[in-house]
């Protein structure tokens, strides 16, 4: 069974595909250069540059396969969460072709995508719990199989990339500032500054604003002097928040695997620190190789291809939408 996957959530379009669970290819144009000058993501920029990448992008991931339009079995396009104005590109650009060939499409969530990113791994044994942390959510699931997922908590107010982002900024470091801080952290100490943790109790939502708003405190009190120091702290106040929340889950929940996807989870502290803890509890942990834990195509072709097998449907094609008066 081959299986195309789109993605085009945010900023980055991505095309992947998989053949009875093999990715086969995944190829991802990152916007980071465009958004870079404006420190942050600009919607519209967004949705022009997935315009123009798409198309050649789909016809060189099928050349660089080998597979031929009419080998395709089905699609799958992620359609939310993400950024209206992108994830329109990828559905539509999806829908058309989908509806040319006449190939089922499947509807895709971003942060399930993230979690299937798992799911080359074979040990994996549910129930599980899913942890994302990425540019825009922080989102804990309660995972009964490969295609069941419920909420068990999110972040109240920033992503956990978001404040890695914003705080690599306050640090004057380039866009997107995840991976610039962990940089920057080796070299500092981190038991030097202790920035406070937010903890909601009763809950299993996180808050990371505070930490960023501690930072930037800091920053206004102490100035620049020890830039790593303070990314060492910081970075060490957001693990041990997640490890804390992670913790609290455990107790709630009996599981047998735990499963971690999106951006942050490319973070290599963050990596140790979780296998660190976990290899206490004796529970299987899954954390997909580095490409696949940021936003790609291969992630929502996996989880379309065990949709399929778990006899879900497709959507029907979006063919008859009227124009808005
Ligand atoms: O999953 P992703 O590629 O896109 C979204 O769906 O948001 O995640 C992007 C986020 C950015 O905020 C980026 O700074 C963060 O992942 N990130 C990191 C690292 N690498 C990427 N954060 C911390 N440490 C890293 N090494
Ligand atoms: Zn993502």
């Amino acid at each position: 069974m081959i299986i195309v996957g789109i993605e085009s959530s945010c900023d980055e379009t991505s095309v992947g595909i998989v053949s009875n669970k093999n990715i086969v290819a995944n190829m991802i144009a990152s916007q980071d250069e465009i958004h870079a000058t404006f420190g942050g993501v600009v919607p519209e920029l967004a949705s022009r540059a997935h315009i123009e990448r798409i198309t050649p992008m789909f016809n060189q991931c099928l050349k660089e396969a080998k597979i031929d339009l009419s080998q395709i079995d089905a699609f799958g396009v992620v359609n939310k969460p993400g950024l209206k104005g992108s994830l329109m590109i990828g559905v539509g650009f999806t829908e058309g072709i989908g509806y040319t060939l006449r190939k089922p499409v499947y509807n895709i969530n971003h942060l399930h995508a993230h979690i299937a990113a798992c799911y080359t791994d074979i040990n994996i044994q549910f129930p599980a719990l899913g942890l994302v942390v990425s540019g825009g959510h922080t989102t804990l699931f309660l995972i009964k199989n490969y295609t069941d997922f419920t909420t068990l908590g999110e972040t109240r107010d920033d992503a956990c990339g978001e404040v890695f982002d914003k705080v690599g900024r306050m640090i004057n470091l380039p866009f997107p500032g995840g991976g610039y801080v962990e940089k920057l952290a080796r070299k500092g100490n981190e038991a030097k500054i202790r920035f406070p943790r937010a903890y909601i109790k009763d809950s299993l939502d996180f808050s990371f604003s505070g930490i960023k708003t501690a930072v930037y405190y800091y920053i206004s009190k102490h100035g620049l002097k020890n830039k790593s120091d303070i990314a060492a702290g910081f970075q060490k106040a957001v693990v041990d928040s997640i490890i804390k929340k992670i913790d609290d889950a455990l107790k709630m929940y009996r599981v047998k695997s735990i499963l971690f996807g999106g951006g942050v989870i490319r973070n290599n502290y963050l990596r140790e620190k979780i296998q660190q803890y976990l290899s206490k509890k004796g529970i299987h942990v899954s954390i997909p190789e580095e490409k696949l834990c940021m936003d790609n195509g291969a992630m929502s072709a996996i989880l379309t291809e065990y949709m399929i097998h778990a006899g879900l449907k497709p959507q029907p094609y979006i063919i008859d939408v009227q124009p808005t008066k």
